[in-house]
């Protein structure tokens, strides 16, 4: 059956998209068959997987009834792995419905994701730091969600409010499950990082995915590029986390 994951944290600028894009290319490796989700109107993972085209995006799939799921869905440059990507008006889709006075808007996300049927392992969606629409949208459609955090404590915090803000969630998606936090941008050099590091391990190391993805110039790199780590070195110390989280992953799943 088809998992649907989304990556989460209220907070900005902790690597959601990161995760999205490498995690996606190393579950791919592993044999899985995967659909990303651009629900980020900045559209950084669309750009990263994208051929300049325009495109059937979110904003087709939620606001309109002629077309199908399958037209929104496009190839992204990595075997395997699909994306429904993001358009700049994607911000405008909730206002849009309620103008329409469309009932159960909420739940159409999961609706249409439900057309496709068992073609993907699991469906991964990158949201943006915004209590709108679109985020409600994807954590009533998820399965799992997944909080990545930076060592610092904005993004600590941000691991506290994404958690409350799920406790709100539940009342509408009671199956919606934490499958773990995932800390991103480690650098051991720093005492701040480690400080920061060992004060989750001792409140939260239960919930954290024991593996960590470093701070590495090869992912800014890669997404300066617009590709993932996998495709800009074959030998970076970046593939061997994201193959170890996608483990993690599966595992946690079963
Ligand atoms: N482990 C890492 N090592 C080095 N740079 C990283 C790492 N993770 C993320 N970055 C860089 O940090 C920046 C922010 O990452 P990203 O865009 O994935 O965050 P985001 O959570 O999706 O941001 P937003 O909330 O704006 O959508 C990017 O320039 C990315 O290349
Ligand atoms: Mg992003």
């Amino acid at each position: 059956m088809t998992k649907t994951i989304c990556i989460a944290n209220i907070k900005g600028g902790v690597g959601k998209t990161t995760i999205v894009h490498n995690l996606s290319h190393a579950l791919s490796i592993k044999g899985k068959k995967i659909l990303m989700i651009d629900l980020d109107m900045q559209g950084n993972l669309s750009d990263r997987s994208s051929n300049g085209q325009q495109r059937n995006s979110v904003y087709q799939l939620l606001t309109d009834n002629d077309i199908n799921t399958e037209q929104c869905i496009h190839q992204s440059g990595i075997p395997n792995v699909d994306i429904i990507p993001s358009q700049i008006n994607i911000g405008e889709i909730g206002r849009v419905l309620e103008q329409r006075g469309t009932s159960k808007r909420l739940y159409i996300l999961k609706e249409r994701l439900g057309e496709i049927g068992k073609k993907y392992d699991y469906i991964i969606m990158d949201t943006h730091p915004v209590l709108d629409y679109l985020f409600v949208s994807a954590m009533i459609a998820s399965d799992y969600y997944i909080i990545p955090a930076v060592p610092s404590i904005d993004s600590v915090k941000g691991i506290n409010l994404t958690r409350r803000f799920v406790i709100d969630i539940k009342k509408t998606n009671p199956n919606i499950k934490e499958l773990g936090i995932l800390i991103n941008n480690i650098d051991n050099r720093t005492n701040t990082s480690k400080k920061i590091v060992a004060s989750l391990e001792q409140n939260i190391g239960d919930t954290l995915f024991k593996t960590r993805i470093p701070h590495n110039t090869h992912i800014n790199q890669a997404a300066l590029n617009y590709v993932t780590t996998f495709q800009l070195k074959k030998n970076s110390i970046c593939n061997t986390s994201f193959l170890e989280l996608s483990d993690e992953i599966i595992k946690r799943m079963i």
